[in-house]
């Protein structure tokens, strides 16, 4: 078992990544403060794997509620059920929220917990390897909004993540290479060895190889728990964790929460905000194409959904969180492993890139 620690004074906690973690009697077990738990968890993961973490908490009186699955359940009304059970089965403020479940159970639990009787301790327990790698670290909650996604939540930190990597071998394929996605943020962040560690072991990756998942869990945890220790609410660097996320949001919403996987949308956001890098001359159009190929090769998206045009672009982009004074502000390459947050982008050469469709990257 490999532990890493997000560093964040009173409120720092440990990051548990390896197998069999989940039945291990004896370690949630200590960070559950109170006698009460209520697990969180969804329709299809409940059967896989609540049983399991339920006996390893030993002694304390554990409910659980099953949520229908999906992104598009990630809403306020999803929220209120949450609240109703936990006043229903009289939860008091000693209680503690187990999020055992993907990004949605996560981010969706994590905000019950920041505002249930005003912030109750939780743990996050992710099951996929999008929130392995990156939802489950950091204390981002919230839900979706129909004008925009996460737009109402609240940073709210975990007690600590157990990521059992065991369980990535139930996840359907489109769900690992969305996860991956994430995994090939950070090499194109800031970090170019981890990315052409990516490059030489995609293939591995992609089948599930249990020793290659476990060691971009790990990496992806350090940057992320180094990223946060550093700015926990996004006031500098964290915005660096957004690469393609500005333009795959807008996917999102524009496409209807759920029909474009998150890591989906995230792999054709960064391959848009590769093209444009490159069309500000920032990165040479040989890195661009290596930073798509890649995403390529992980079987992702490379390319904006066909119907979305760039109005609708600007439109939906218009919402982003990063957006100050009117303005979008987008992080960028400055070369393989070197994002910057850039403000004044040229507006023609923006619209060059959310009208490339399948050319993008390419000279
Ligand atoms: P998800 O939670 O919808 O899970 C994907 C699918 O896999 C679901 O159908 C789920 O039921 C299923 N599943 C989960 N674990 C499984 C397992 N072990 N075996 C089989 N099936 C399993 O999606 P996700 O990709 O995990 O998360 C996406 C969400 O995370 C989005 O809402 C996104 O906005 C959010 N997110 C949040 C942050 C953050 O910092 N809080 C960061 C990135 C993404
Ligand atoms: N996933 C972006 C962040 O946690 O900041």
């Amino acid at each position: 078992m490999i532990k890493l620690e997000v560093d964040l004074g009173e409120r720092s906690y440990p990051i548990f990544i390896g197998s069999g973690l989940l039945g291990q009697a004896g370690l949630v077990r200590p960070h559950v403060h109170g006698k009460r738990a209520l697990i969180v968890t969804n329709e299809v993961v409940a059967p896989l794997y609540l049983a399991q973490l339920k006996g390893a908490l030993g002694d304390v009186q554990c409910d659980h509620l099953v949520l229908p699955d999906g992104e598009h359940t990630k809403t306020l009304a999803t929220l209120g059920t949450i609240y109703d059970k936990l006043l229903a089965d009289r939860h008091e403020r000693s209680t503690t929220l187990i999020a055992l479940g993907g990004g949605v159970v996560g981010d969706i639990t994590g905000f019950a917990a920041a505002t249930y009787q005003r912030g109750v301790n939780f743990i996050q327990v992710p099951t996929t390897l999008l929130s392995q790698v990156d939802s489950s670290v950091g204390g981002k909650t919230g839900v979706n909004h129909p004008l925009g996604k996460n737009m109402i939540g609240a940073f709210y930190q975990p007690q600590c993540v157990v990521a059992d990597t065991d369980v990535l071998a139930s996840l359907p394929d489109r769900e690992l290479k969305a996860g991956i996605a994430e995994v090939i943020k950070y090499g194109l962040i800031d970090n170019l060895p981890f990315f052409a560690w990516l490059e030489s072991n995609i293939d591995g990756l992609l089948v599930g190889d249990k020793t290659l998942l476990a060691e971009a869990v790990k990496v992806s945890c350090e940057e992320k728990a180094r990223i946060v220790a550093a700015d926990e609410k996004e006031g500098g660097v964290r915005a660096l964790l957004n690469l393609g996320h500005t333009f795959g949001h807008a996917i999102e919403t524009a496409m209807g929460y759920g029909t474009w996987l998150h890591g989906e949308a995230v792999g054709a956001g960064m391959v848009m905000a590769t093209d444009l890098s490159a069309r500000l001359g920032w990165l040479d159009m040989d890195a661009a194409a290596r930073a798509k190929a890649l995403l390529q090769r992980a079987g992702l998206p490379v390319a904006p959904p066909s119907g979305m045009s760039a109005d609708d672009f600007m439109r939906l982009m218009a919402f982003d969180k990063k957006v100050q004074g009117g303005k979008i502000r987008f992080i960028l390459l400055r070369g393989l492993g070197k994002a910057v947050i850039e403000s004044g982008v040229d507006a023609t050469l923006l619209q060059q890139t959310l009208e490339a469709g399948d050319n993008l990257c390419q000279r």
